[in-house]
């Protein structure tokens, strides 16, 4: 058990690089006024990072359901229930990020970059919350 705990936690951090790092791509984007070579790189660089965020985002959930329905960690109890809706809305967030690259990719970014460096901060919340619940259990 201890080993897919172990497993859980890299690929949680791993993705969560991913989620930290792809908003900061859309504030660089967001700031390039045309089409070019810098922009080009940037969708590059924004479209490889969403698909192997993905991947590892798909693998730590995988971990995760693990631990919950075949050890039964949690079973039942309210932090584990409160952390499955946090872990929602993180995956919406991550389905969110795809629409904003595809919105990028197509030259239709409705958004500043301020607008993407409050973005930016919502995965920093979640992470904290669910953090704090699996570890405090505080309910
Ligand atoms: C469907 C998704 C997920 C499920 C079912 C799940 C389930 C679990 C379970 C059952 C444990 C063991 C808790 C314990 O030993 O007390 C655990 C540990 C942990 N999870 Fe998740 N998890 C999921 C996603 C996430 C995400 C997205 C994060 C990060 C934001 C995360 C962070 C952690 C951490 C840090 C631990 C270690 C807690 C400790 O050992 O005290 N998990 N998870």
């Amino acid at each position: 058990m201890l080993w897919i705990k172990s497993f859980h936690i890299i690929f949680v951090t791993a993705w969560f690089a991913g989620l930290f790092y792809l908003p900061r791509i859309f504030v660089n984007l967001a700031m390039v006024p045309a089409p070019g070579p810098e922009r080009d790189r940037l969708l590059l660089m924004g479209g490889k990072l969403y698909r192997f965020m993905t991947l590892l985002g798909v693998v730590a959930i995988v971990f995760g359901l693990w631990l919950w329905l075949l050890y039964r960690i949690g079973a039942g109890a309210g932090w584990m229930h409160a952390k499955l809706t946090l872990v929602l809305l993180l995956i919406a967030y991550h389905g969110w990020c795809g629409k904003l690259l595809a919105d990028f990719q197509h030259g239709r970014n409705r958004h500043s970059h301020v607008w993407y460096r409050v973005f930016n901060e919502v995965p920093v919340l979640l992470l904290t919350a669910i953090v704090l619940l699996v570890v405090l259990k505080p309910f």
